[in-house]
């Protein structure tokens, strides 16, 4: 017989690669506190039913707590042999309680066990997620507020579009990580519900109470097919879509702070706390935080996609493969951990290059748009609009001055309409305050969005 808890129908001990293959307590430790607290929840649980005596249901909790405490101070070695974090816990539980941690795994199978940790550890993780963007959301805000009259060029294919706010481009991100904040928001209330008690897939013959210990371990409500509930591991793929679009809304942010801290557009300054130099350019202030932010944003969709082929071709039930669940799990919330928190003082600490960006605002006939509207108030139908300032920016373009420097004269060479108020219509201040509509660039709009960011902060 095998030394192993499951070793009854064994004949030969397990070949040694093998264990060392089979094993995942080394990374499923992360759920150690999960693992003692379902146990202990099952126990109490057990006894309530009247399936173990209150006197093992005491040992038993007496045990796990000193066991956990065990852990907590480095104490209980994780052994390969164990295999799993399940069986570490037990296996010790019974060195120091005997019987009665024997009698723990009643009606309860690791497949539910796992998938009972694993919602547990997530959802306490997406918590903490959830704070550090409150954190960067709150910091958007604040950076929107105080640079609220600061002008930038907005761009489209990188080129200059038409000028904005940099409080707009701000907020632009608030909403982005916002949506991304509602997401782990909806993962998490999906996954809400416990599956401990489903056992190894079929349910169990025990009279258990599984509202008792869905409610004792904080979940909605148990789950409600045994089947499913320890198949399923779309909870954890959903976690991981979240992170890689939030990781995704972090690399385009990222990416645009890279290039306007490039001399070539010097539009804002990283501070130096969150810069590295070159070990050969004397001069050199490398963007290294939000390189390495994008960057990252690979291994995250990689563990989507690496989980996602992990799942898509396993029949129902548990299948070993979904041991290789967690470390894509654990490393794209190290990830997105990390992320989050440099961002929040990295764009809390940089600083803004206001003649720069306001001087760029205003190049590469920016204001066009607003000279085509002008006609239209005039009457002149758009299209037509939009051909006559075309010609006007060709004729700017040749000359090389701004349209804004074209006289009333030349002004008249393209159409009659245009009177001398036009100047006031096409600085970059009146193109960026004209766009009042809702959710437009212009000073008061902006003002609008961020009294609203406030609420929403506020409320969560
Ligand atoms: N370590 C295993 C995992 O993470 C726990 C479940 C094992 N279940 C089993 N039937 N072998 O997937």
């Amino acid at each position: 017989m095998s030394e192993k808890m499951w070793g009854g129908r064994f004949s030969l001990p397990t070949d040694k690669f093998v264990e060392e293959f089979n094993a995942s307590v080394h990374f499923d430790n992360r759920f150690y506190k999960y693992d003692i607290k379902g146990s202990i929840a099952h126990a109490k649980m057990l006894a309530k039913q009247e399936i173990i005596s209150t006197e093992d249901r005491d040992s038993i909790i007496k045990g796990l707590n000193q066991v956990l405490q065990e852990i907590e101070t480095g104490k209980l070695e994780w052994k390969t042999e164990d295999e799993d974090i399940h069986m570490a816990v037990e296996k010790r539980l019974t060195e120091l309680v005997g019987d009665a941690g024997k009698r723990l795994h009643t009606a309860r199978s690791r497949n539910d066990q796992v998938a009972v940790d694993f919602r547990m550890y997530l959802k306490a993780e997406i918590i903490e997620i959830q704070a550090l963007i409150a954190e960067l959301l709150n910091t958007l805000m604040k950076k929107a507020e105080a640079e609220h009259e600061v002008m930038m060029p907005g761009f489209t294919h990188l080129q200059t579009a038409q000028p904005i706010l940099f409080a707009h481009w701000a907020m632009a991100y608030f909403q982005m990580i916002k949506r991304d904040f509602s997401r782990f928001a909806d993962c998490l209330e999906r996954m809400d519900f416990c599956p401990l008690g489903a056992g190894a897939l079929a349910g169990t013959t025990f009279n258990i109470d599984r509202h008792f210990t869905a409610a004792e371990l904080g979940f909605k409500a148990p789950t409600e097919n045994s089947l499913d509930s320890v198949s399923d591991r779309d909870f954890a793929l959903e976690f991981l879509a979240a992170c890689s679009i939030c990781q995704m809304h972090l690399s385009r942010f990222s990416e645009e702070l890279i290039i306007y801290s490039a001399s070539e557009f010097s539009f804002i300054e990283l501070s130096d706390d969150f810069c590295t130099g070159s070990s050969i350019m004397p001069q050199k202030k490398n963007p290294d935080m939000p390189e390495l932010i994008r960057g990252k944003t690979g291994r995250v969709y990689g563990s989507l996609i690496s989980l996602l082929t992990t799942m898509k071709g396993l029949p129902l039930a548990y299948n070993k493969d979904m041991q290789e669940d967690k470390e894509p799990v654990f490393d794209a919330v190290d990830t997105i951990k990390a992320s989050l928190k440099i961002f929040s003082p990295m764009v809390e600490k940089m600083t803004l290059r206001k003649d720069k960006m306001e001087k760029s605002a205003g190049n590469g006939y920016s204001t066009a748009t607003d000279l085509a509207d002008y006609l239209v108030r005039k009457g002149v139908p758009f299209r037509q609009s939009h051909h006559i300032v075309g010609s006007a920016v060709a004729y700017a373009i040749e000359k090389g001055v701004d349209l804004s420097e074209l006289s009333m004269d030349e002004f008249a060479r393209f159409t009659d309409v245009i009177t001398d108020d036009i100047y006031q219509y096409i600085t970059v201040r009146a193109s960026v305050n004209s766009r009042v509509a809702y959710g437009g660039t212009a000073e008061s709009s902006v003002k609008e969005q961020i009294k609203s960011a406030k609420k929403f902060l506020n409320e969560i």
